[in-house]
């Protein structure tokens, strides 16, 4: 039997899981799911699996262990077990949702929940995660920062859900381009326009130095999502994944008043985004998100199901609840819209 643990969100982790074929499981604990079949490499492209492995017997444990290696663990009982039985020195106390890059890279990692045994054999992409994150730069928190993850788990989520082999993945609100460098990473062409191609621009430059790129396409170009799409070769994307404009940024003092307003530009900017790509494609399956507001009354959903009827071409999915981080005030709605 196999195991994997999931990311915060759990709802897009087990949709994510079930569009690559792993849809028979069984939760243990919040975050812990049990799968019946494993394959490595496809557990190892997915964004909502923070660690994948296997289960062993206690007895199995010995034939992974090698004196060199930093032994993480989630339970002090469990740790201290291992040590009176299997003589290793010491061991890292690690919650099954955090990554220790020391026992990542030189250890080996054993959780225990009940009374299994858990080894590890597979991590997220942290490293991707922290390059694309924090070394590109180009970066900003006023126009809002999407975390490589997310970008990762929607562009998933998205040719998951799509007839069809997608070679080209396009995000219309492009800003500094973490969807590009994520979806080029997975081996996708990428397009990406913006009214301001500056910040991608400037990122593009240090992402083809990185050791992560390998060739894929990445097309840049300037363009307003309120004026009709008409470029030839945007008939060549299979998916759209993006994150949209989530507003301005809003703090404790934002009132009511100015979110409702927010809440209405976004709604006309997405209205008029959404009859375009209606206009320019027969069928295409978009994920994008679409901003709430945690001191609005009903969060703001009102507005996006007002979105959701004004634009009935479209098959709307709300995936699960806001992607959002505690005390966060905005969270992102993750909806896959397919035509
Ligand atoms: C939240 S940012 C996207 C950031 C991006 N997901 C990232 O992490 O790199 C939103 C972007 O929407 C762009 N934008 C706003 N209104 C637009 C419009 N009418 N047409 C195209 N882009 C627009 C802004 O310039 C900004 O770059």
């Amino acid at each position: 039997m196999y195991f994997v643990v999931t990311g915060k969100n759990s709802y897009l982790s087990s949709k994510e899981l079930k569009l690559f074929g792993f849809d028979s499981f069984k939760r243990i604990s919040k975050n812990i799911l049990l799968i019946d079949s494993y394959n490595p490499d496809d557990l190892d492209k997915l964004g909502g699996v923070i660690k994948y492995g296997k289960i062993i017997s206690f007895d199995q444990i010995k034939n992974y262990l090698n004196n060199k290696d930093i032994i993480g663990t989630n339970s002090k009982t469990f740790g201290l077990k291992l040590k009176k039985t299997f003589g290793i020195k010491k061991f890292k106390l690690i919650q099954p949702e955090n990554t220790d890059l020391e026992v990542k890279n030189h250890g080996k990692e054993f959780l225990f929940f009940e009374d299994k045994v858990l080894l590890v054999e597979g991590y997220q992409k942290i490293d991707l995660y922290e390059t694309i994150d924090y070394q590109k730069p180009s970066r900003g928190m006023k126009v809002g920062m999407m975390p490589s993850k997310l970008a990762h788990i929607m562009i998933n989520l998205c040719t998951g859900s799509a007839t069809g082999q997608v070679e080209t993945i396009y995000d219309p609100f492009v800003g500094f381009g973490t969807t590009g460098f994520v979806a080029n990473y997975f081996g996708y062409n990428f397009l990406g326009s913006d009214i301001n191609t500056t910040p991608a621009k400037q990122n593009l430059s240090f992402w083809k130095q990185t050791d992560y790129y390998k060739n894929m396409q990445f097309t840049l170009f300037k363009n307003d999502v309120k004026t009709p799409f008409e470029k030839k070769f945007l008939n060549n994307v299979d998916c759209i994944v993006t994150e949209g404009w989530l507003g301005p940024v809003i703090n404790n003092n934002t009132t009511q008043k100015m979110l409702t307003k927010n809440h209405e530009d976004i709604y006309n900017l997405y209205n008029a985004f959404l009859q375009n790509i209606s206009k320019f494609y027969d069928n295409i399956c978009m994920v994008f998100c679409f901003p709430i507001y945690s001191k609005m009354t009903n969060y703001g959903f009102g507005v996006l199901n007002k979105l959701e009827k004004g634009n009935m071409e479209f098959d709307f999915e709300k995936l699960g609840k806001p992607y959002k981080r505690d005390g966060q005030l905005v969270g992102r709605q993750i909806i896959l819209a397919k035509k």
